[in-house]
């Protein structure tokens, strides 16, 4: 099968799934070759991540990557979830088709643009955002190609 019951729950079942009103950070990135459109909502008290939501106007995939992604950082410290990579978020959801890894690399980036806002809007810096560029960012490295 080419999705794991994994990758179908969460497909089927989101989980966090929203907006937070008056969120901490929002991170909004998207794919430039599917079209496809990340955003994550924190909430943050102290240094913890107390809160956090997402939608998604992508492919199922994405849709399982930030569901998951969600999951992996709730209640964890900023720091932790700066740490987290798109790997882990596919090793979480059992692997992923290899023209579908784009799809975990942006859940990675909306988080970490999240961060970057909620660090931006409170004068905060985070080692794990040293040099990190959002728009930089936001263009997908780890795609080579992908079939529709
Ligand atoms: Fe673009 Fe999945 S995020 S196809």
């Amino acid at each position: 099968m080419l999705y794991t019951e994994k990758v179908m729950d969460h497909f089927m079942n989101p989980r966090n799934v929203g907006e937070i009103e008056n969120a901490d950070g929002v991170g909004e990135v998207g794919n430039v070759k599917c079209g496809d459109i990340m955003r994550i909502y924190i909430k943050v008290e102290g240094d913890q991540i107390v809160d956090v939501k997402f939608k998604t106007f992508g492919c199922g995939s994405a849709i399982a990557a930030s569901s998951v992604a969600t999951e992996l950082i709730m209640g964890k410290t900023i720091d932790e979830a700066l740490a987290l990579t798109n790997k882990q978020v596919i090793d979480e959801l059992g692997g992923l088709p290899p023209v579908k890894v784009h799809c975990s690399v942006l859940a990675e980036q909306a988080l970490k643009a999240a961060i970057y806002d909620y660090a931006t809007k409170n004068a905060l810096t985070f080692k794990g955002l040293e040099g990190y560029d959002p728009d930089e960012d936001h263009h997908d490295h780890d795609v080579v190609d992908i079939e529709f």
